[in-house]
């Protein structure tokens, strides 16, 4: 199963392995990983599930839609060139050793 690295605001670090199809925000959830809210559950409608993907270059994600794109500007700790929302980071077997870092606020 591919692993997902999640690297709180504080430098804690935890990883999971996430089942193929979930999202990075999804598998947080799941396993009480602070720091990822997901209250939208996944409709792009809240931006507490951002993340800064640490490692993009080694993976193709999902392309970013103009809904991702929008609510990016709308995140409680300023958007970053590596910001992502979690809820639309589909896990795939390519994906394994994504690592991604935490805000340190969420809203
Ligand atoms: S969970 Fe709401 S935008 Fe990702």
């Amino acid at each position: 199963m591919p692993k997902v690295t999640y690297i709180a605001a504080d430098g804690t670090e935890t990883t999971l392995e996430v089942p193929v199809g979930t999202s990075v925000m999804e598998a947080a959830i799941m396993n009480n990983v602070d720091g990822i809210l997901g209250e939208c559950g996944g409709s792009i409608n809240c931006a507490t599930c951002h993340v800064f993907v640490q490692n993009a270059d080694q993976f193709t994600l999902p392309e970013m839609s103009p809904v991702e794109e929008e609510m990016l500007e709308a995140t409680a700790v300023e958007r970053q060139p590596e910001s992502r929302l979690s809820c639309q980071l589909i896990m795939t077997a390519a994906m394994d050793g994504l690592i991604v870092r935490l805000p340190e606020a969420q809203y």
